[in-house]
């Protein structure tokens, strides 16, 4: 296959395929009997939606959200499991999504920053915005999602916990000071609130 040519520019998007054979040729019909061949058949919930897709066995979950799904918002950084850009929420915990593959997520839900909310912002959103805790924003979806999970953990109670616990998501703009202050208004907000449900 030629570099460059129309076959080897689609085969890039090989390892997820809906519609697509591995080398680039037309799949023979939508159903079960044209699945591509070396594809594995994963079904994931993704923000609430049942997705069922035949993936080649080296994907990772991040391109799979990204070029298949188009859930861009979703960051890549390092591809290495050393930034947090990626960070999603499967099955309750928070993950790298470059360093797991799709096909070990199968059966999972998985929630990135799209289905983070459904209408209003959630309060992490929320308290990013009002502490000004991003620059250029690339780190925030992992940031916003890291945070998220890490206070459902209930792990961290000090700024020195929430720096702690955070320390896998990178911010090259420096915005750590406000990230903290967004993450601990939202966690003294739900203490309060659990104070006020228990009063
Ligand atoms: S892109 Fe996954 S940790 Fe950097
Ligand atoms: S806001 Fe730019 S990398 Fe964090």
């Amino acid at each position: 296959m030629p570099p460059g040519s129309r076959a080897a520019r689609l085969s890039r998007r090989a390892p997820v395929l809906g519609h697509l054979t591995i080398d680039g040729r037309p799949m023979l019909s939508e159903s079960g009997s044209s699945t591509p061949p070396g594809t594995i058949p994963v079904t994931l919930t993704v923000n609430g939606q049942e997705r069922q897709l035949q993936v080649a066995p080296w994907t990772t979950l991040l391109d799979l959200l990204r070029e298949e799904l188009d859930l861009t918002g979703t960051k890549k950084g390092c591809d290495h499991g050393q930034c947090g850009a990626c960070t999603v929420i499967v099955d309750g915990k928070r993950i790298n999504s470059c360093l797991a593959l799709a096909v070990q997520k199968d059966g999972a839900k998985v929630t990135t920053i799209e289905g983070l909310s459904s209408g209003d912002l959630h309060p992490v959103q929320a308290a990013f915005v009002e502490h000004d805790a991003f620059q250029c924003g690339y780190c925030t979806p992992g940031q916003i999602m890291s945070a998220v999970a890490l206070i459902e953990e209930g792990r961290a109670r000090s700024r020195e916990e929430i720096r702690e616990h955070m320390s896998g998501n990178i911010c090259r703009c420096g915005a750590y000071s406000n990230i903290v202050d967004a993450v601990e208004d939202v966690l003294k907000n739900k203490a309060s609130s659990f104070r006020e449900a228990a009063e």
